[in-house]
């Protein structure tokens, strides 16, 4: 697929203020500083469309940008930030999971996981949230460009390994460096594959 347009629509604290045009939406969640932003601007190609940081806990909000006039891309805050205050990590969960649970439009979430680290028992607990849930989701690992092929598999495996423990059945997986470009067209033509099955 290709991206034509993509713009910064609105950024909203509450699913309630999230626009209502109906369009189909895909959410990009994951821990702070996982690089959920800078994906978003890798798919886009456009580097200054979400804000990045070197620093975690750069998105406060749930942010919509139009792609193509057609669908929307969410940037969301991160969770599992540790210094963070307990009020806004409970700020933090309620306008999330509100989110989640309630925002019709969602079509997928994509749920970042780093690719430099063994598995963490947030990631899965979170997942566990939207599987629970019944929220449609897929796993994409990051900064697949940090480490090298064998590194990456090893913790890509034993991520899998911990999933099946509480999954009959995993969920789609994409590795992506939002550096290198690489993971861009298959994410990119999962996404239309799903917004076609929509129009259908
Ligand atoms: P919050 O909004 O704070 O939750 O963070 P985020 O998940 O949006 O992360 P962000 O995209 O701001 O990236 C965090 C840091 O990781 C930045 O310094 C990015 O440059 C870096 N980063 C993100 N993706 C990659 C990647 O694929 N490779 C490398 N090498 N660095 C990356
Ligand atoms: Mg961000």
């Amino acid at each position: 697929m290709e991206i034509k347009s993509a713009t910064f629509v609105i950024s909203s604290s509450n699913y309630k203020q999230c626009p209502d045009t109906g369009l189909p939406e895909y959410a990009f969640i994951g821990r702070s500083n996982v690089g959920k932003s800078s994906l978003i601007n890798m798919l886009t190609r456009n580097k200054g469309l979400a804000k990045t940081s070197v620093r975690p806990g750069k998105t406060q909000l749930i942010n919509h940008f139009i792609i193509n006039g057609k669908w929307y891309i969410v940037d969301l805050p991160g969770y599992g930030y540790a210094r963070t205050s307990k009020t806004s990590r409970g700020l933090w969960q309620k306008m999330t999971a509100d989110y989640f649970l309630n925002r019709e439009q969602l079509v997928n979430t994509f749920v970042l996981i780093d690719s430099r680290i063994p598995p963490q028992r947030i990631d899965l607990e979170f997942l566990s949230f939207l599987g629970v849930n019944g929220v449609p989701l897929s796993i994409v690992f990051t900064k697949i460009d940090k480490q090298n092929q064998r590194e990456t598999m090893k913790n890509i495996n034993a991520f899998k390994q911990a999933m099946k423990e509480e999954w009959e059945q995993l969920p789609e997986l994409f590795l992506t460096s939002s550096v290198t470009g690489y993971g861009r067209d298959r994410l990119l033509d999962y996404i239309n594959e799903i917004n076609n099955s929509i129009n259908k």
